[in-house]
C-alpha cells in the first residue's frame, strides 16, 4: 500500500511516518530482541522516514532500538525527552526533509503521564515547551507533529501552539469519521490495528501549502499484494521462532501437582465414559481440530497462539492442563474442560457438578475483537458447541 502511494507521488515527494508502539515486551528477551530486529528491518523496507516514539518503544528500551537505526534510513524521534542524544546517539528530536522544494519539519511528543520510565536516564519534559522551541528555531514550510497522547490531552497542548499543519494522534486508535481540526491543524488518527493507511496531500494554497485529507484507505489482503521482501523477513522469523519455541518446549517438564489442588483436568476421554453422545457431536466441531490450524501455520509450539487452541493451559490453580505437545498430547484442541472447567472431581463423582457456565462470557475469552471481530453468540452457539 505504501509502495503504491509512493509510486503515485514519487519518492522525492513522499514522506512516510509511523506512529510508534511497534515493539512489545513478552518477557522473553531473546525473542523480543529478534522480533524488534525483524520489525525494524520491515520498517526500513517499507520506506518509513520517521517513527514518532511511543510508550512501547520507551518501555522496551530506547537505547537498544536506537542502535537498530544505525544502518537504516528510518529516523526515531521524540522532542520532549531530556537530553535525547544521551539516551541514544541514534535518536533525534526532529527531522527536517526537503521534499518537492519544501522544507518539511516533523517531530513527535509523548505524554509524560503515559509511562513511568524504568530507565533513569530518560526524563520527559513539557510537550508544549518542546514543540514551541522547535517551531521557533527550525525554519520550515510545513510542520507535522506526531502526538503520543489521547485526543483530550493532545487538544489541550495543541491549542497553545499555532502554525502546525498536520497532527497525527499516535495513541488514538481508529479513524475519525468527521474531519477534525485542532487550532487550524488537520488531525489524522493512528490506524486501527493495522487496518488502515491514512494519507494526506499537500496542496498549494494562498502562497502556502495546505493539508488536504486525511484519506483513510482500508487495507484488504485481497486487493493489495504482499510485499515480497517483507513477507520473506517474516517467513524467516517464523522459522526461527518455531525452532526457538520447540527447543524451549523440549526443556519443559511435568510439575508435580501441589497437594492443595483438588480438582484437575482429565481430558475428553474421561468424559467419553459417560457423555458419549456429546463427545461424538463435539468431535464434529472445529474446536476439536483447533490444533491443526496451528500446525498448518507452524505455530504449534508458540505460547502466544496455544492458549486458545488447547485446553487448560496456564491454569495454575488446577493441575493437568496443557503444557506442551510432547508432555500433554491429550490436552490439545478446545475440549470440554476448556469451557466447563476441570472435570477431575466430577468424573469421580458425577453429582459434583461445578457451577453452570455463562456460555457467552466463556466464548468471548477466545472469540475476541482481534481473533473474531464478528462473533455472535446467538448464531454461533447453534453449531459451535456440541
Ligand atoms: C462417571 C460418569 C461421568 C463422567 C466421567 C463425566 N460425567 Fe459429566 N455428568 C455425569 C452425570 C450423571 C451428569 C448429570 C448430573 C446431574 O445433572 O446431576 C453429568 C453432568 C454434566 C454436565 C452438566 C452439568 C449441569 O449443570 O447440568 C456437564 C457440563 C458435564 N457433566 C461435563 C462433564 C465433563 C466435561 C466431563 C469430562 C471431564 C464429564 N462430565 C465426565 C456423569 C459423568
Ligand atoms: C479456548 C478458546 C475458545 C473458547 C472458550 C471458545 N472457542 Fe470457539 N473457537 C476457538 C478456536 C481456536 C477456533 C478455531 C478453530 C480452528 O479452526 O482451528 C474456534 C472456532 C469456533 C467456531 C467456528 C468458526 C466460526 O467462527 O464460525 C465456532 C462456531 C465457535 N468457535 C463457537 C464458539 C462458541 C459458541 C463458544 C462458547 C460457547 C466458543 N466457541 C468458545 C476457540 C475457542
Ligand atoms: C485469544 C484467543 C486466540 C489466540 C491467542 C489465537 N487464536 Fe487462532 N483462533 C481463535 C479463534 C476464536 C478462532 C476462530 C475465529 C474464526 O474462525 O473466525 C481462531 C482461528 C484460527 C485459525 C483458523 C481460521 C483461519 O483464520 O484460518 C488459525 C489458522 C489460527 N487461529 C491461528 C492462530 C495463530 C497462528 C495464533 C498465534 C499467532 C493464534 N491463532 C492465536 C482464537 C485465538
Ligand atoms: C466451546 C465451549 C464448550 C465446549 C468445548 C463443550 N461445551 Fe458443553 N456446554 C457448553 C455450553 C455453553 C453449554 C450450555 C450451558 C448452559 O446452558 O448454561 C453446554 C452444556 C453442556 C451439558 C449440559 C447438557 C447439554 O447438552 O446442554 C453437558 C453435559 C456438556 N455441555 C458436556 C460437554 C462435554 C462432555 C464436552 C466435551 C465433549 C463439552 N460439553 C464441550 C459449552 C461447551
Amino acid at each position: 500500500m505504501t509502495d503504491r502511494l509512493i509510486a503515485e507521488a514519487g519518492r522525492e515527494n513522499t514522506i512516510v511516518i509511523n506512529t510508534g508502539d511497534n515493539f512489545f515486551q513478552t518477557g522473553e528477551l531473546e525473542l523480543e530482541d529478534k522480533k524488534a530486529e525483524v520489525i525494524f528491518k520491515a520498517l526500513d523496507r517499507i520506506g518509513i522516514d520517521f517513527v514518532g516514539l511511543g510508550e512501547q518503544e520507551f518501555i522496551f528500551g530506547v537505547p537498544l532500538i536506537g542502535n537498530l537505526t544505525k544502518n537504516s534510513q528510518v529516523h526515531l524521534g521524540c522532542a520532549n525527552v531530556k537530553d535525547i542524544r544521551r539516551v541514544s546517539p541514534y535518536l533525534i528530536p526532529y527531522l527536517r526533509l526537503n521534499k518537492g522544494m519544501k522544507q518539511v519539519l516533523i517531530t513527535a511528543v509523548i505524554d509524560p503521564q503515559v509511562l513511568k520510565s524504568t530507565d533513569e536516564k530518560i526524563a520527559f519534559t513539557n510537550p508544549v515547551t518542546a514543540l514551541k522551541r522547535i517551531k521557533k528555531t527550525i525554519s520550515h514550510d510545513i510542520f507535522i507533529v506526531v502526538c503520543h497522547a489521547d485526543a483530550v490531552s493532545a487538544e489541550k497542548w495543541l491549542t497553545q501552539i499555532s502554525g502546525i499543519d498536520l497532527v497525527i494522534l499516535g495513541r488514538q486508535p481508529g479513524i475519525s469519521e468527521k474531519k477534525l481540526e485542532i487550532n487550524g491543524a488537520i488531525v489524522a488518527f493512528n490506524n486501527d490495528r493495522g487496518q488502515f493507511v491514512s494519507h494526506v496531500d499537500l496542496v498549494p494554497k494562498d502562497g502556502r501549502y495546505a493539508v488536504s485529507g486525511p484519506h483513510n484507505t482500508r487495507l484488504q489482503a485481497r486487493t493489495i499484494a504482499e510485499d515480497r521482501s517483507v513477507a520473506k523477513l517474516i517467513e524467516e522469523y517464523e522459522a526461527w521462532s518455531r525452532e526457538y519455541h520447540y527447543a524451549k518446549s523440549k526443556n519443559q517438564h511435568l510439575a508435580k501437582a501441589p497437594s492443595d489442588i483438588k480438582n484437575i483436568y482429565v481430558g475428553k476421554d474421561r468424559c467419553m465414559e459417560c457423555h458419549e453422545e456429546t463427545v461424538v457431536s463435539w468431535a464434529k466441531t472445529v474446536h476439536a481440530r483447533a490444533l491443526d490450524s496451528l500446525i498448518r501455520k507452524g505455530k504449534e509450539y508458540d505460547p502466544q497462539c496455544l492458549p486458545c487452541h488447547v485446553t487448560g493451559m496456564n491454569d495454575k490453580s488446577h493441575g493437568g492442563g496443557f503444557i506442551s505437545l510432547n508432555l500433554t498430547p491429550h490436552m490439545v484442541n478446545v475440549q470440554c474442560e476448556q469451557c466447563h472447567g476441570p472435570g477431575g472431581l466430577h468424573a469421580q463423582d458425577p453429582e459434583n457438578v461445578s457451577a453452570r457456565l455463562s456460555g457467552k462470557q466463556t466464548c468471548l475469552s477466545c472469540h475476541t475483537k482481534d481473533t473474531d471481530p464478528g462473533f455472535s453468540y446467538q448464531k454461533k452457539q447453534k453449531t459451535g458447541i456440541h
